[in-house]
């Protein structure tokens, strides 16, 4: 039988990068010990009052169909939350409500750009960033990283051209926690404004970054400026599939009529968590800051003295890349071999793009015994290899 053109752009490289985490958490299933630190996902409770409220949703009946955008309360409120984080004003008309930061980058994605389209993402990128870009028919190029893990915002300006339809970035970044700065954006959103080019800014990490605000272009480009954000990481969330997405009104007109076709909404339920979610205020978001910040910390004295690993130390967000050149592996090797030697999975910076292929990405988001078990394999592991040996 015959399959699309799209099932090759979502298939290949971009979704190998799982197989050990997934042998991992298949590992797991089995009983067998295993440590997992190759996902981003907190080792933290949803808020009690968020579960309390789908629950009470739930057994009211808030079982039936809703509108696609998402309810007029919730996206109100979400308006309300962005534009104090931002300063961009906006209503609930700028804001659709979606499954997660991811689907609402789907849907950016198959708004914004389509067939001899390019998009430009800034490395290290989200490894689903090729496969989401590239199943509206556009490519994805990225632009490798500059000193320091900083963006390369020279060769960013270099490789525009009249394909060019967007620039995409994380920031805080996954992997690297680095944090764009006033002027890197400034310098992004005159290139944009230059090139006529719309701003995709997954900001999933923002409440973890100091005082939980990231520095953004939404409220200078309110045009062309789309922000992609969820509760997946903020309120311990990720399963809920929680997320929206902000941009001008015709982007978000756009963006209903595809989560028609694709959702048809999200859950009752699930929106009148997020709403509750998002009246806690900022207790829940001062949490998740604390604990990555504590977990950090914990880590990254933990890595001293381990042979051949230089820990680069995040900005925020709850992952730290661990450059392993020094061990004589790539990435990936180094991510095959310890998970066969120690069963600890980790990521292959290779997922990311180029740019971070020499290191591995661990997550430091989960408790400290296991953080401590991790180290102690770490360091076994290490201590085995032959660059270390030798
Ligand atoms: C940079 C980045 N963007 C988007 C997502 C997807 O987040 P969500 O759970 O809101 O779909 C993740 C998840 O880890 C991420 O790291």
């Amino acid at each position: 039988m015959k399959f699309s053109s799209l099932v090759e752009r979502i298939s290949g490289t971009g979704a190998d990068v799982w197989l050990t985490h997934y042998a991992a958490v298949a590992a797991r299933e089995r009983g067998e010990d295993v440590l997992i630190l190759s996902v981003g996902d907190p080792d933290l409770d949803t808020p009690q009052p968020v579960v309390q409220r789908a629950i009470d949703s739930l057994l009211a009946g808030d079982t039936h169909y809703v509108t696609a955008s998402g309810r007029l309360a919730l996206r109100t409120r979400i308006a309300q939350v962005h534009q104090a984080r931002t300063g961009q004003p906006v209503t609930a008309d700028n804001v659709v409500f979606l499954s997660g930061a991811q689907s609402a980058l789907f849907v950016a994605s198959l708004c914004l750009a389509g067939p001899g389209d390019e998009v430009l993402a800034l490395e290290p990128y989200y490894p689903t960033y090729h496969a989401t870009i590239e199943v509206s028919g556009a490519r994805l190029l990225t632009i490798p990283t500059g000193a320091g893990w900083r963006p390369d915002l020279d060769r960013l300006a270099s490789m525009i051209t009249p394909r060019t339809r967007a620039i995409l970035w994380a920031s805080p970044n996954n992997p690297s926690g680095m944090v764009l700065n006033e002027g890197e954006l400034e310098v992004i959103g005159n290139l944009a404004e230059r090139h006529d080019l719309w701003l995709i800014a997954d900001e999933v990490y923002a409440s973890l970054a100091a005082g939980g605000r990231t520095p953004g272009l939404a409220a200078r480009c309110p045009q062309r400026t789309v922000t992609l954000c969820s509760l997946s990481k903020s309120h311990a969330m990720t399963g809920w599939r929680a997320g929206w997405l902000v941009g001008p009104t015709p982007l978000a007109a756009y963006a209903e009529q595809l989560a028609m076709c694709m959702l048809f909404g999200q859950p009752g339920f699930v929106q009148e968590a997020a709403l509750t979610a998002l009246e806690l205020g900022d207790e829940p978001q001062a949490r998740a800051r604390a604990y990555c910040t504590s977990r950090q910390q914990h880590f990254s004295r933990g890595l001293k003295g381990i042979t051949g690993i230089q820990g680069i130390e995040p900005e925020a967000g709850m992952f730290m890349l661990l450059d392993v050149s020094a061990t004589g592996l790539t990435g990936g090797e180094f991510v095959r071999q310890f998970f066969a030697a120690e069963g600890v999975s980790v990521m292959d910076g290779a997922a990311f793009g180029e740019s971070s292929a020499r290191c591995v990405r661990v997550c430091f988001a989960t408790d400290e015994r296991t953080l401590d078990e991790a180290l102690k394999r770490l360091r076994r592991f290490c201590a085995g290899l032959p660059a270390a040996r030798g």
